[in-house]
C-alpha cells in the first residue's frame, strides 16, 4: 500500500510530461497588431507537437517568443522548467531553433557555422556528433563546402544542423521542409523521428498538413493569434474523420428507393455508385451492416467495394470553416 501511494504522489509532482509551459501568452506588436491573443498550451517532454494555422495566424511570433527573439506583451513561458525572459541564458541552452527565414553566414563552411554555433553555446567541441548530424542530414560531403554555394534545401538542412550543435532537448522546427523534395522530405522526417527517440521534444509548423499528419504526435491549430484546438493525432482524426463507403453498383440505380432515403446515402456516376458516409466515433456503430441488408432486401447487388477515410487535411479545412 505504502509503495503504491508513493508512486502516485512522484507521478504527480513530476512536472509530467510539460517541458514548455506557456500560461496566459499574448503579443501586440508596436504596429498595434494582437498577433498572439491569451495563449494557453503545454507541451509534452518527448512528443512531436505540430503546430497548424493558416499565414499570419501567430505560429512563427509563438516560436519567437518561445526562443526570446521577441518580447512577450503578457505572460510567462518556461522551457526546460527555466522561465525563458528570467533566466533566458538557461531556457535558451535547451532549445534549438530553425527559423522560417534562412540565415546563414554565406561565406563560411558548414562545418565552421556549426562548430561556431555550439561554441556560443558554451558546448565543449565534439566532433563526432557534428559528424553524426552532418551524416544524417546527407550534408558530410558537403562539410567544406560554403554556404553560399549550396541549394535552398542544403542551407535549410545547414540550418538544422547547426540548431541541432549544441545538443538541445527542445528542437522548433518552423517549416523545416518549406522548399526541400519529396525525397529528402522523407530523410528529415526519419531524421526527426529519430531525434524523438533520443529524447527530444520537437514543435513544428508546417503548411504540409501530410507531414503532420505523417509526423504528430499531438496537434495544436491556431488562428488569428488563438489556439482554437489541441489534440491528439489519432483522437482527432477518429472525433472527426469522416469515413465513406462506397458501392460498385451491379445495375445502376435512378434514384436511391425511398425506403433507404434516411441513410446518408447518395448516389455517383450516373447511378453507377452508391455513397455511404458514416462517422467513424469510437465505439458508435457504422451502421454498415444494417445498410447491407437494406440493400440486400430491396434487391441491390453490388460488385466491389472500397472505403476511405478523411485525412487530416480534410479535418483541418473544415476546422478553420467552422470557426470563421
Ligand atoms: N515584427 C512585426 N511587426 C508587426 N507585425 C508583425 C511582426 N511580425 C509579425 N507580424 C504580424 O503578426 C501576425 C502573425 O505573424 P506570424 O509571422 O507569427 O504568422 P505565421 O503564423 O507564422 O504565418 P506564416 O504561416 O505566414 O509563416 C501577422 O499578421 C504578421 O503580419
Ligand atoms: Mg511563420
Amino acid at each position: 500500500m505504502r509503495v503504491k501511494s508513493f508512486r502516485v504522489l512522484l507521478t504527480n509532482s513530476d512536472p509530467v510530461s510539460a517541458i514548455i509551459s506557456i500560461s496566459n501568452l499574448s503579443k501586440t506588436y508596436a504596429s498595434g497588431h494582437q498577433a498572439l491573443k491569451t495563449v494557453n498550451l503545454d507541451i509534452r517532454k518527448g512528443e512531436i507537437f505540430a503546430l497548424l494555422g493558416p499565414n499570419g495566424a501567430g505560429k512563427t511570433t509563438l516560436i519567437s517568443i518561445i526562443c526570446g527573439i521577441v518580447n512577450p506583451s503578457t505572460g510567462t513561458v518556461t522551457a526546460d522548467g527555466h522561465d525563458i525572459v528570467a533566466n533566458y541564458r538557461a531556457a535558451r541552452g535547451a532549445i534549438g531553433l530553425v527559423p522560417q527565414e534562412l540565415t546563414t553566414d554565406a561565406f563560411e563552411s558548414v562545418m565552421s557555422t556549426i562548430k561556431f554555433s555550439r561554441g556560443l553555446f558554451g558546448k565543449p567541441p565534439n566532433p563526432a556528433y557534428l559528424e553524426k548530424i552532418l551524416r544524417d542530414l546527407s550534408l558530410w560531403d558537403k562539410r567544406d563546402a560554403r554556404i553560399m554555394t549550396l541549394s535552398g534545401g542544403m542551407k535549410r538542412r545547414v540550418m538544422i544542423a547547426k540548431a541541432l550543435s549544441h545538443e538541445p532537448r527542445i528542437l522548433f522546427l518552423d517549416e523545416p521542409t518549406a522548399g526541400v523534395d519529396v525525397e529528402l522530405r522523407h530523410d528529415m522526417w526519419n531524421m526527426v523521428r529519430g531525434l524523438r527517440e533520443n529524447g527530444v521534444t520537437i514543435i513544428l509548423t508546417t503548411h504540409y498538413i501530410e507531414e503532420a499528419e505523417e509526423m504528430a504526435d499531438r496537434i495544436g491549430v491556431i488562428r488569428k493569434g488563438e489556439i482554437i484546438l489541441v489534440e491528439d493525432k489519432h483522437t482527432l482524426m477518429r472525433k472527426l474523420g469522416k469515413k465513406q463507403l462506397t458501392l460498385f453498383l451491379k445495375q445502376p440505380l435512378a434514384a436511391i428507393p425511398p425506403a433507404l432515403a434516411s441513410a446518408n446515402l447518395e448516389l455517383a456516376n450516373d447511378g453507377h455508385e452508391l455513397i455511404y458516409t458514416f462517422d467513424n466515433a469510437e465505439g458508435e456503430s457504422s451502421g454498415i451492416g444494417t445498410l447491407l441488408q437494406s440493400l440486400n432486401a430491396h434487391g441491390i447487388a453490388f460488385r466491389d467495394l472500397q472505403s476511405s477515410q478523411s485525412s487530416l487535411e480534410d479535418i483541418f479545412v473544415g476546422l478553420l470553416k467552422a470557426s470563421s
